[in-house]
């Protein structure tokens, strides 16, 4: 029987994810479970920093960026004796079950961890990558796609008065999901991501085509793992082909990560929150809680980590018939 969970945040962080604590912490009290937090991820677990927490605890923190519990990359974890000792002190702390808001890379050490452990563990996704197959969307997606629209609509702005052509950079070293849907949410000209392979006359055809229908402003949006290189390279190489317009680059970086999280983010956080602590209670182990077609579905750990999420293709054609 589940008496105590605990709950900690892994990898990269992302908006969102102190509205899933509270809806875990929140819906455990409600259970009438004890939760903990864990501090750093499965760093944490190693060391050994549980703490308690209560109702209070997640007070005044849906709407803040960031992890109250801190997070982490561990490497200790990938190693047999990083995972021992985090099993150690989970049973030290009396903890029956542990719920995960992590990346598939968080999964993947968590499939192995109860491979050799006997610990119930269900996970929440959460990146602003949205990679993470068994899931429509993953926590910190939809505020992330909201911070690029809003800072390229303000470079369009400054595009727009001097009549330039941006590079805009945005996160995705594997998949181009938010330049995808940021590139159509901002009316980018052309959107370059690693799912399809840059085709560097297409792209100099797309921008002639505005030159000539008079754009005042012209924006090419870039995923940081695109195949042909990030966004300054790129943004050469289109240069020496295309200079009737003045050329800027802008790499978005690290704030894409941060930011109050959208309403879409805190109700998804929530919603699965809750549901990762009613699977536990009714003997789900192994599995990540995930949105599909609006409906909660779970999904192994392994085929989590071993599947690949379908990616929207067709969306690069509307994006395309857009971009005109
Ligand atoms: O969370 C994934 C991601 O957003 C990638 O798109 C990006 O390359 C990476 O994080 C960068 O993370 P960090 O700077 O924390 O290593």
């Amino acid at each position: 029987m589940i008496k105590k969970i605990a709950v900690l945040t892994t990898g990269g962080d992302c908006p969102g994810l102190n509205s899933a604590i509270r809806a875990v912490v929140r819906s455990g009290i409600y259970y009438n479970l004890q939760v903990c937090g864990v501090l750093r991820g499965f760093e944490g677990l190693i060391d050994d920093q549980f703490i308690e927490m209560d109702s209070h605890s997640v007070s005044n923190i849906l709407q803040r960026g960031g992890t109250i519990l801190k997070t982490a990359r561990s490497d200790r974890f990938m190693e047999k004796e990083g995972r021992q000792k985090a099993y150690d002190n989970i049973v030290k702390n009396g903890v029956d079950a542990v719920i995960v808001i992590g990346g598939d890379g968080s999964f993947r050490g968590i499939e192995t961890f109860t491979s050799e452990h006997p610990v119930n563990v269900i996970g929440i996704p959460k990146t602003i990558d949205n990679d993470i197959y068994g899931t429509d969307f993953a926590i910190g997606y939809d505020t992330a796609v909201n911070t690029v629209i809003q800072a390229v609509d303000k470079i369009r702005d400054t595009a727009a008065s001097h009549d330039r052509l941006f590079f805009v950079e945005v996160m995705g070293r594997d998949t181009g999901m938010i330049a995808l849907f940021a590139g159509i949410g901002s009316g980018a000209e052309a959107i370059l991501i690693p799912e399809t392979k840059t085709k560097m006359d297409r792209i100099i055809e797309i921008l002639e085509r505005g030159w000539t229908r008079k754009k005042t402003s012209m924006i090419v949006m870039v995923a940081e793992g695109d195949d042909a290189g990030g966004a300054y390279k790129i943004a050469k190489e289109v240069k020496k082909r295309f200079s009737q317009f003045d050329t800027r680059v802008s790499v978005l970086g690290h704030m894409q990560r941060g930011g109050s999280p959208t309403s879409a983010d805190r109700v998804l956080a929530s919603r699965l929150g809750v549901s990762s602590v009613e699977a536990l209670l009714q003997g789900r182990t192994n599995e990540m809680a995930g949105i599909v077609d609006n409906k909660l579905v779970f999904t192994s750990f392994k085929d989590v980590v071993n599947k690949q999420k379908d990616f929207p293709y067709e969306l690069m054609r509307i994006a395309e018939i857009l971009s005109l």
